[in-house]
């Protein structure tokens, strides 16, 4: 078994705002099967002490970025979980990542440079007789991890960055850097500086023996400025050691209760009724997502009429921006085929998928996106911008496609209202002709979307990284 610590800042089922808890919780179980041990890392916020009231003292460090902070074991299903135990960085209510002015915490900066410090010293040292070979990273709350490895001098140990979002790139300035354990001769163009000043997402991608991102299309992406946000031009530096893996999802936790999607009858009438939404003869859409640009819900508000027109309907679960909630409650106080909840609900979202006939994914950017696979898990059609990973995972019902019999959804391009009006209006079309709907629900529905083969590519790329 190779020994592999994957380091991140959420993880389900303790701690999540985003997919990236989603992927860092499944991965270990979906590599114990392929040769690989994973165990994890994760930050002591009060969700997660109080989940693993038994976690046991594995070591204590004094004077750590500001304070005592000791290093727990606990489990993550049959997996080792370390628990970095600081509270002076980690115990705080509310938001992970932001404080109660709905700002980033001014000390995040230091808070994933303990994290990340933390990796580096287990991989130095091992920690319970236990030394990985490889710390696999997430985003940039992890990404400084190479950077203390060198100063620390281990050269055994290699390193995987994954990205999945590249629009968080832990920027600080450089008066930190002695706070946050840097030495200064890092904080060149070719180390972790970035335009002056300190860039942890920078320092992994230049430092990280590979860098992953989770779908091979945003990995091409990437290296455009399009989509590369200032680091497009180290990344393309990176070549072949930089690639796409796409996530799967937990098909224990997403498994229809039905064989077939004529199985949704009931499920759907139901929604229905939980939305206070009417009976129609257009299809029942669903959006899960947070509110945020990326997402591209504001242009769903421009399309609606081409959905409503032909009698389809909008359930919206989400919450973020403050302007979008309110336009989304705006759409649905004024059209009775639009419903909205906003919040957080997880019973919710899953009840959403079920019954609905399509999912809406409207990304301006996608690094991989969950909710289309999903869609197609539950023969639920997802519609999808043509970017990242809704671009790999969607068959497009094209006249090609259609014709093949393989379509599992539509995918739209450019990513403009415009686009996605005329995308909501073929689903439409498409949902108006029993026949061809029911097969491209079969075909969503067979599609494989697990983890089987993704865990596949994570393992053979820890060997051929640990191999020699
Ligand atoms: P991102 O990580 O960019 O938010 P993903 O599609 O990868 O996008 O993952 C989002 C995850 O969060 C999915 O599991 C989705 O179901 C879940 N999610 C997002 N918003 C909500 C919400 N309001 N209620 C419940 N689950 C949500
Ligand atoms: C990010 C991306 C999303 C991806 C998730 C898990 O939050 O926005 O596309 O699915 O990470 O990798």
């Amino acid at each position: 078994m190779i020994p592999v610590l994957s380091v991140t800042s959420e993880c389900v089922p303790l701690v999540k705002t985003g997919g990236l808890a989603d992927v860092a919780g499944a991965l270990p179980g979906a590599l114990a099967g392929h040769g690989v041990e994973m165990r994890t890392l994760l930050p002591g916020y009060p969700s997660v002490m109080k989940a693993q009231p038994d976690a046991t003292e594995v070591v204590q460090i004094e004077n750590y970025f500001g304070g005592t902070a000791k290093i727990r074991r606990g489990s993550l299903g049959e997996a080792v979980l370390y628990i970095l135990d600081a509270p002076h960085l980690f115990d705080r209510d509310g938001s992970i990542y932001l404080g109660p002015d709905g700002r980033d915490w001014s000390d995040n900066p230091i808070r994933f440079a303990a994290l990340s410090n933390a990796a580096a010293l287990i991989a130095a040292k091992g920690l319970d007789g236990w030394r990985p070979q490889i710390v696999h990273m997430h985003d940039w709350q992890a990404a400084l991890t190479p950077v203390y490895l060198r100063q620390m001098g281990v050269q055994d140990v290699r390193s995987l960055l994954t990205i999945h979002n590249i629009a968080f790139q832990g920027i600080a300035p450089p008066d930190l850097m002695g706070r946050m354990g840097l030495e200064p001769q890092g904080f060149t163009r070719d180390g972790f500086e970035y335009w002056g000043r300190i860039s942890a997402l920078k320092a992994g991608i230049v430092y990280a023996d590979k860098v992953s991102t989770v779908s091979p299309t945003y990995a091409r992406e990437l290296m455009r400025e399009e989509f590369g946000m200032g680091l497009q031009g180290v990344l393309s530096d990176r070549g072949g050691d930089f690639l796409g893996i796409l996530n799967g999802i937990d098909e224990e936790v997403w498994r229809p209760p039905y064989k077939a999607p004529t199985g949704k009858a009931k499920l759907k009438a139901a929604l229905r009724a939980e939305f206070d939404l009417p009976e129609a003869n257009g299809p029942l859409c669903v959006v899960i997502s947070r509110l945020t640009a990326q997402k591209g819900l504001d242009l769903l508000l421009d399309a609606l009429p081409s959905l409503l027109g032909n009698d389809g309907q909008l359930a919206l679960l989400g919450s973020g921006d403050g302007r979008l909630e309110q336009q989304y409650r705006e759409a649905a106080a004024r059209h009775k085929g639009v419903a909205v909840h906003v919040g957080y609900d997880e019973a919710l979202s899953h009840r959403m998928i079920e019954g609905a006939d399509a999912i809406l994914v409207p990304s301006r950017f996608e690094p991989c996106g969950l909710t289309q696979l999903y869609g197609l898990r539950y023969g639920t059609l997802p519609v999808v911008a043509a970017t990242g990973g809704l671009a790999d995972t969607v068959i497009d019902a094209n006249p090609a496609a259609l014709a093949r019999g393989v379509a599992t959804g539509i995918q739209f391009h450019p990513v403009t209202a415009q686009a996605l009006s005329a995308a909501l209006e073929q689903l439409c079309a498409l949902y108006r002709n029993p026949k061809v709907w029911a097969r491209c629900t079969r075909n969503a529905m067979a599609q494989p979307v697990g983890w089987e083969s993704s865990a596949g590519e994570y393992a053979a790329l820890f060997e051929a990284m640990t191999a020699g």
